[in-house]
């Protein structure tokens, strides 16, 4: 079967084997903090060094990960995919930013990190984002405004996930949507599939076992990302 536009959407799953924790654990909590606490827009409100300092942990734990197979997989894919490719991905780690450095994608492709990085910072009151690479104070001065602040640039629960439009375009236009390493548990990125089989797509989940919305696709890959993501792409 060949296709022409691409969409791929990634979540936690695919960093796993990474090393990177994925979110929703048994306990229900992100590594001992209670979400309100350190993914609201209220919990940043209530306590920014608290929040500031979750953020300035899982910045530098990104020092002691590195991309793996299924981040490669999708990199190589992009320097020899012919058609339009677009990558969102709702992680806030670089690891497809760094797979893809090691291998410079085609013109059609572009990546979106929908829900921010961990490696950027945004001023709080002309709202201008810059490349962040160190800890960030929870009074951190912004050079972008006299008042503002630095805070991550992360989208928190009840923020509207980036690039939408772009996003939603992508979805229209696409032929082949495959959702790897995400739970289904947080929309939109949730809805995409929807979006993408009211297209016309084929649509395919891969993940370590079912998910709650696996119904939803055409077909399902099962497997830890870094098997089953190279296998899959490379039969098309
Ligand atoms: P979740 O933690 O909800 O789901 C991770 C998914 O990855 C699950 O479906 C696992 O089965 C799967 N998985 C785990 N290990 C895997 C592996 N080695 N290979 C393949 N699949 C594996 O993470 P997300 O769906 O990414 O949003 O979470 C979505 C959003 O929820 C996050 O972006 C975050 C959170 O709220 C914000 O921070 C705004």
């Amino acid at each position: 079967m060949s296709h022409t536009n691409l969409v791929v959407l990634t979540g936690a799953g695919i960093s796993a084997e990474s090393g990177v924790p994925t979110f929703r654990a048994s306990d229900g909590l992100w590594c001992g903090h209670r979400v309100e606490d350190v993914a609201t827009p209220e919990g940043y409100a209530a306590d920014p060094a608290l929040v500031q300092d979750f953020y300035n942990q899982r910045r530098r734990q990104l020092a002691e990960v590195r991309p793996n197979a299924a981040h490669r997989a999708l990199a190589d894919l992009a320097t020899r995919w012919e058609g339009d490719f677009l990558l969102v991905t709702q992680n806030v780690d670089d690891l497809h930013d760094r797979a893809n450095e090691a291998m410079p994608p085609a013109a059609g492709f572009e990546l979106i990190h929908m829900h921010g990085e961990l490696l950027k910072g945004r001023c709080t009151r002309s709202g201008v984002v810059m490349d962040w690479a160190g800890d960030m104070a929870a009074d951190e001065a912004s050079p972008h405004h006299p008042e503002g602040v630095m805070r991550p640039h992360i989208v928190w629960f009840g923020e509207m996930p980036l690039q939408m439009e772009r996003i939603e375009r992508a979805l229209e236009a696409c032929d082949l949507f495959v959702s790897i390493g995400t739970s289904g548990a947080v929309y939109p990125a949730a809805g995409f599939v929807q979006a993408a089989q009211y297209a016309g797509a084929r649509t395919v989940e891969i993940n370590l076992e079912p998910t709650s919305g696996a119904r939803l696709f055409d077909e399902g890959v099962y497997g830890p990302a870094t098997q089953a993501v190279p296998a899959f792409f490379s039969t098309l």
